[in-house]
């Protein structure tokens, strides 16, 4: 794999600035955007009041922890726009994560909005090793999802030559990339294993590809799956992350050189982790719920967002900036099984780890007499499709299962192709247990 490190004069200043320049300036935007939620969003306002305090009460950036969280139902309960802090005629861009349930979550971007997040994506790309004048093709979902579109308008501001392709049709993916030769691709990473699949359905080694950089998110993915998808394209495989209430794809991201986690792009994003079930914020290295204060957006502002994704603080080693650990999961997605707790991520690096069997897989939970029972669909590789083959495989998983999660699972291999795919984020945990 080639060297795609940035050369430090490449980088914005701010990205290696010293500790002390990263708090200034955080503390004073810090001060903006309370100020200008409490001012502008009636939510805010009533929420600070409620808490009895006011944005003049934050003389540090340690007084944050007094200020009131706001969830993702705060987001409901104001739907449709009722959290913009602009004119509802200042807001050039609408998006909306599809909930599981009922109405979706609505995010509203001003004019500067749209441009810091351009800014923030072209800096995760080209901490990803991408470089002005390459060719990137984007694969995530164009639409209402901040995917497609956060990534296109950071490759263009990058000064990148962009291939809108959006997910789905995989055979026509494969087709543009061996045509178009783009050297980065933008997808989630389950979606990026579907298009390796197709790769090899047709006879064409992957490795041959111009890929020389994959900037995968949207989902959580392993070490493991890195090392997969690493060595079947040839080609750095980094990670990105963001959500949407906070500005989309570009919060933090893992540099080339180092892979060791993602740096959290602090000048616009103030992270901290807290204990889920107190509240507490809890010092850098440990583990808990990551919250995110937004720190120069206009249309939206967000204080103290509960993510419910679950990481850690790290000091900054290529940039300044803190790093966030690759996340285990989200505290909803964390499955617990007769009192032991599970993450799709443990069970995803286990799989991956284990001989015959492919790297997709969905965990179904269902119920066995009076008990909570766990059972995961795999697949076994073309190459061992025998019935001897696949259960020896199954025998492998269900053993390294038990022996490092410490549960008993069921394990079910179909061939290949027999495990539900995504265009998107992956589906992980199926929930057949019968509604209490
Ligand atoms: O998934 C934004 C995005 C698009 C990020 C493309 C990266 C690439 P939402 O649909 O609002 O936004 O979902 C946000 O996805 O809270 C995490 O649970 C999860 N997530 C996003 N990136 C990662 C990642 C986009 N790199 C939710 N690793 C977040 C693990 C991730 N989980």
């Amino acid at each position: 794999m080639k060297d795609l490190a940035p050369r430090r004069e490449e980088l914005d200043p701010i990205e290696i600035a010293s500790r002390d320049e990263i708090e200034a300036l955080q503390l004073e935007r810090l001060k903006w955007s309370l100020a200008h939620a409490y001012e502008n969003v009636p939510f805010y306002r009533a929420s600070f009041d409620a808490a009895g305090v006011h944005p003049s009460d934050l003389k540090t950036l340690a007084d944050l922890a007094k200020f009131p969280f706001t969830q993702k139902t705060d987001l409901r309960d104001n739907y449709p726009f009722g959290l913009f802090a602009v004119p509802r005629e200042e807001i050039i861009r609408l998006h909306a994560s599809s909930g599981t349930t009922g109405k979706p979550t609505v995010v509203g971007y001003t004019r500067r909005d749209i441009d810091t997040w351009a800014e923030v994506v072209a800096r995760s790309m080209r901490a990803s090793g991408t470089r002005p004048g390459d060719i990137v093709h984007i694969a995530y979902g164009y639409g209402l999802f901040t995917g497609g579109l956060g990534a296109h308008y950071g490759a263009e501001r990058l000064g990148c030559t962009v291939v809108p392709v959006s997910g789905g049709m995989t055979p026509r993916q494969v087709m543009l990339i061996r045509d178009f030769r783009p050297t980065t691709i933008m997808v989630t990473p389950s979606y990026m294993l579907n298009i390796l699949d197709e790769f090899r359905r047709e006879g064409l080694d992957p490795r041959d590809t111009s890929l020389e950089v994959g900037i995968f998110g949207a989902e959580p993915w392993t070490n493991a799956m890195r090392r997969e998808v690493e060595e079947a394209f040839d080609m750095h495989a980094v990670d990105i992350y963001g959500l949407s209430e906070i500005i989309g794809p570009g919060v933090a991201n893992e540099c080339v050189e180092t892979k060791d986690g993602l740096h959290i792009w602090e000048d616009h994003f103030y992270p901290e982790i807290i204990d889920p079930a107190t509240g507490e914020v809890l010092p850098d290295g440990e583990l808990g719920e990551l919250v995110f204060t937004t720190l120069t957006k206009e249309g939206m502002p967000m204080i103290r967002y509960r993510t419910r994704d679950l990481t850690r603080l790290l000091p900054g080693t290529a940039r300044s900036m803190r790093r966030m650990e690759k996340i285990t999961g989200r505290s909803d997605d964390m499955i617990i099984l007769r009192g032991v707790n599970v993450f799709p991520t443990q069970i995803e690096e286990i799989l991956l780890a284990t001989e015959g069997l492919a790297p997709h897989f969905q965990i179904e939970l269902y119920r066995a007499g009076r008990m909570d029972a766990m059972r995961v669909h795999c697949e076994c590789l073309p190459g061992a499709t025998a019935a001897e083959a696949r259960d020896a495989a199954a025998r492998r998983l269900a053993k390294a299962i038990k022996d490092t999660v410490g549960i008993s699972v069921e394990v079910a291999v179909a061939d290949p192709g027999g495990v539900e795919r995504s265009q998107g984020k992956a589906r992980r945990v199926v929930d057949n247990r019968p509604k209490e």
